[in-house]
């Protein structure tokens, strides 16, 4: 079944009288997670770093763009999967890591609903090293759709291969390091109502049963819950340098993936050292504000990677942006807020619901348009809209 399909089962459902229960684009999702979250979480995920401004410039990067349709190409078949890594995926889109996620579904599993929402789409999980229920459990739900690792890199060397060992364990198909939060931006929102979910001990699942965290702990997490987002906040960030690196690879031999790359000297100094992939992030502004949009650094890290997959994130709102984003050089597109706010309206389902609503609007993109196959987006298929 096509992508496209999704809209014809609307059409279908209409015509007997069965409206859609969610919304259909971002704006909807958005206004509806804002009245389905808790105050907290809802300000937690919505906003970024500084005045947000690098939130709505990723955003407003995609803007600048336009495909350019193409006529009498009767692209009555796409082909939107890909290889990634050795693994064939339906689809160039993958959910990017969200910790925190637990806490967006009203069961507060968030983790368990984005990996069952994997299963049933294809579309790959990035799970965050933050989450409600241990990486173990939600590799479990993954079905047939591979699964990746995030890994936010504890100060603590033996639990980061503890992490990274469980996650090989669990069948994780590839671990990726995220380089640009060692330390959290300065996030006025938060720092309002001096908000941080991990510091009230939450999403730290995957801390509380390793036993290289546990070992560092005086009394059991259950005895003593304020130790452990203690201990949490000694060990989370380690702020790596490129001597590192070769000590990092050499923790598996899983692909290695680096998430938050926006210089190509950056990209080129990764590959040389060994990793198997390149992801270009800017954290969806939540990090350093001010900075250019992810989609401007994309061309340029993209054309460093000389031919390895380049993920991307930041900004990805519609269907159209996936494409822009894939016409610019990424290989696989990472969806962030929009699923989060898919988990809140409705779980799984909600998830389901978003990533089949980007997906249809790209394929149909690719229809309209005339662009029948990934190859067939390339920079060459855009203009500045001016
Ligand atoms: C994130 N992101 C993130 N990244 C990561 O590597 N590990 C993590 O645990 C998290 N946690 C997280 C929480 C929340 C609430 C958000 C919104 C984002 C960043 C994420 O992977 C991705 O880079 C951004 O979400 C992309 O930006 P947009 O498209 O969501 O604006």
């Amino acid at each position: 079944m096509a992508f496209a399909d999704f809209q014809n089962e609307i059409y279908v459902a209409g015509l007997l009288g069965t409206q859609p229960s969610l919304p259909m684009s971002f704006a909807g999702w958005e206004e509806r997670a804002q009245q389905a979250l808790p105050p907290s979480v809802w300000s937690y995920v919505s906003s970024a770093a500084g005045d947000e401004r690098t939130q709505r410039a990723n955003v407003a990067a995609f803007e600048r763009w336009g495909l350019v349709p193409r006529m009498f190409v009767g692209a009555a078949d796409r082909d939107m999967s890909i290889d990634l890594l050795g693994m064939r995926l339906p689809s160039p889109v993958f959910m990017a890591p969200v910790g925190v996620i637990g806490l967006c579904t009203q069961d507060g599993h968030g983790d368990l609903a984005t990996a069952r929402a994997a299963a049933r789409t294809g579309v790959p999980m990035i799970a965050s090293t933050l989450s409600v229920d241990p990486m173990e459990q939600v590799a479990a739900e993954f079905g047939d759709t591979p699964g990746f690792f995030q890994l936010y890199t504890p100060t603590d060397r033996d639990l980061a291969a503890s992490l990274v060992n469980r996650a090989e364990k669990a069948g994780f198909k590839g671990i990726v390091v995220t380089l640009d939060t060692w330390i959290t931006g300065w996030r006025p929102r938060e720092l309002n109502t001096g908000n941080f979910p991990q510091l009230r001990g939450h999403c730290l699942a995957n801390y509380t049963c390793d036993p290289v965290f546990l070992a560092g702990l005086d009394r059991s997490p259950e005895q003593d819950p304020r130790a452990v987002a203690l201990r949490w906040a000694q060990v989370f960030g380690n702020p790596l340098t490129w001597n590192d690196l070769p000590w990092l690879r050499s923790l598996t031999d899983l692909p290695l993936i680096v998430k938050g790359i926006c210089h190509p000297d950056d990209a080129r100094r990764a590959i040389d050292n060994g990793v198997d992939a390149i992801y270009c992030s800017n954290h969806g502004g939540r990090q350093a504000n001010g900075g250019q949009p992810a989609l401007d650094a994309l061309c340029e890290v993209a054309a460093a990677a000389d031919g390895l997959p380049v993920l991307f994130d930041s900004g990805i709102r519609g269907g159209s942006d996936i494409i822009k984003a894939l016409a610019l050089g990424a290989t696989a597109v990472g969806i962030g807020r929009p699923y989060a706010y898919g988990a809140a309206l409705a779980g799984a389902d909600g998830i389901v619901h978003v990533l089949r609503s980007l997906l249809a609007e790209a394929d149909l993109l690719m229809a309209v348009d005339g662009y029948p196959t990934l190859a067939d987006l390339t920079p060459a298929a855009l203009r500045p809209v001016r």
